[in-house]
C-alpha cells in the first residue's frame, strides 16, 4: 500500500514519508472552488493556490501586481473545495521580502483567512529571516529557487536558471540554508535536471519540480497549462494532458448556434 493512497488527509509529514519511501508527490495549482473540488477527488496530493493565478486567473503579464487579499480569496475558494489535497498558499510578492515582522503577520494572515496548511515564499538565504520567523509560529513553509517569478525584472526572461557553475553552487547552498531553517518541501523551477537531481539525492526534505527533470520527488504543474485552456503557453517541459482550449471553443460556438436558431432551449429544457 502506497503512503499517500492510505491518508484521510496529506499532511507536511505525509510528503516526508513519500519521499522515504521513493514514492512521487504530485502537485497541482488551484484558484477556485469548482476547479479544486475535481483536483482533490482525483487525488492530486498538494494543490498550491499559486500566485499564477495573476496571470491566468487575472491576465496580468507577471506575477508582481497579485495582493494579499487576492491571493486570500483564491486560497479560501480552494479551502472550501478540498477533504484530502495538502494545501499551499503561495506569499504574493512584497509580502515577505521587506520585514520579518511583517512577513509573519502576513503569514498568519493567511492561515486565520483562508485555512491552508501552509505558505511558500520564493527565494534562499536573502529571505532566511521571514523563513525563520514564520516557522517560529507554527506555519509550515515550502522554499522556492531556481526561476522565481517575482524576480522576473532581475532575470530579465524566463530562460532556465543556474546553467552556470556560480549560479549552481548559489542554489545548492540556499537549499540547504532552507533545510535547515526547517521548510517541509522546496519547489525548483526551470533548472538543469542533472542539477535538480543532486539537490534531491543531497536534501532530506521533498524536492518538487516544474521544468526539472525526473530525478526530483515530486512534480508541479499550473493547472491551467496541462489542461491545454491556454493554447499560447507551450514551453519544452510543460506535458498537456488535454486541449481545452479547443474543446470549450467548440462548445461555446455550438452554445452560439443553438440560441441564434432557436434549438435551444427545447420543450424539455423550459418549464
Ligand atoms: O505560482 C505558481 O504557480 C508556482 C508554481 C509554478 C510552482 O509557483
Amino acid at each position: 500500500m502506497s503512503v499517500h493512497s492510505n491518508v484521510k488527509r496529506v499532511t507536511t509529514h505525509t510528503l516526508q514519508a513519500m519521499k522515504n519511501a521513493g514514492q512521487k508527490i504530485s502537485m497541482l495549482t488551484g484558484y477556485d472552488f469548482s476547479m479544486a473540488r475535481i483536483i482533490d477527488a482525483a487525488g492530486v496530493d498538494v494543490i498550491l493556490v499559486g500566485d499564477s493565478a495573476s496571470n491566468v486567473m487575472a491576465g496580468h503579464e507577471t506575477t508582481l501586481p497579485i495582493t494579499l487579499d487576492q491571493m486570500i480569496y483564491h486560497a479560501s475558494s480552494v479551502v472550501r473545495a478540498c477533504k484530502r489535497s495538502l494545501i499551499v498558499v503561495d506569499m504574493p510578492f512584497g509580502s515577505y521580502q521587506g520585514n520579518s515582522k511583517e512577513a509573519l503577520s502576513n503569514a498568519i494572515k493567511i492561515m486565520k483567512e483562508t485555512g491552508g496548511h501552509a505558505v511558500k515564499l520564493e527565494g534562499g538565504q536573502e529571505i532566511i529571516e521571514s523563513i525563520n520567523r514564520i516557522l517560529t509560529a507554527g506555519i509550515p513553509v515550502m522554499g522556492h529557487l531556481g526561476l522565481t517569478p517575482q524576480s522576473i525584472y532581475k532575470f530579465g526572461t524566463y530562460v532556465v536558471r543556474a546553467k552556470e557553475e556560480e549560479e549552481a553552487i548559489r542554489l545548492i547552498e540556499d537549499a540547504k540554508a532552507l533545510e535547515a531553517a526547517g521548510c517541509f518541501a522546496i519547489v525548483l523551477e526551470k533548472i538543469p535536471a542533472e542539477l535538480a537531481t543532486k539537490v534531491a539525492q543531497t536534501i532530506s526534505i521533498p524536492i518538487i519540480g516544474i521544468g526539472a527533470g525526473n530525478g526530483v520527488d515530486g512534480q508541479v504543474l499550473v493547472v491551467h497549462d496541462m489542461l491545454g485552456i491556454n493554447n499560447e503557453f507551450s514551453p519544452r517541459f510543460l506535458r498537456k494532458y488535454n486541449n481545452l482550449y479547443e474543446q470549450m471553443m467548440i462548445a461555446f460556438q455550438e452554445y452560439i448556434k443553438d440560441v441564434k436558431s432557436g434549438d435551444f432551449p427545447n420543450e424539455n429544457e423550459q418549464y
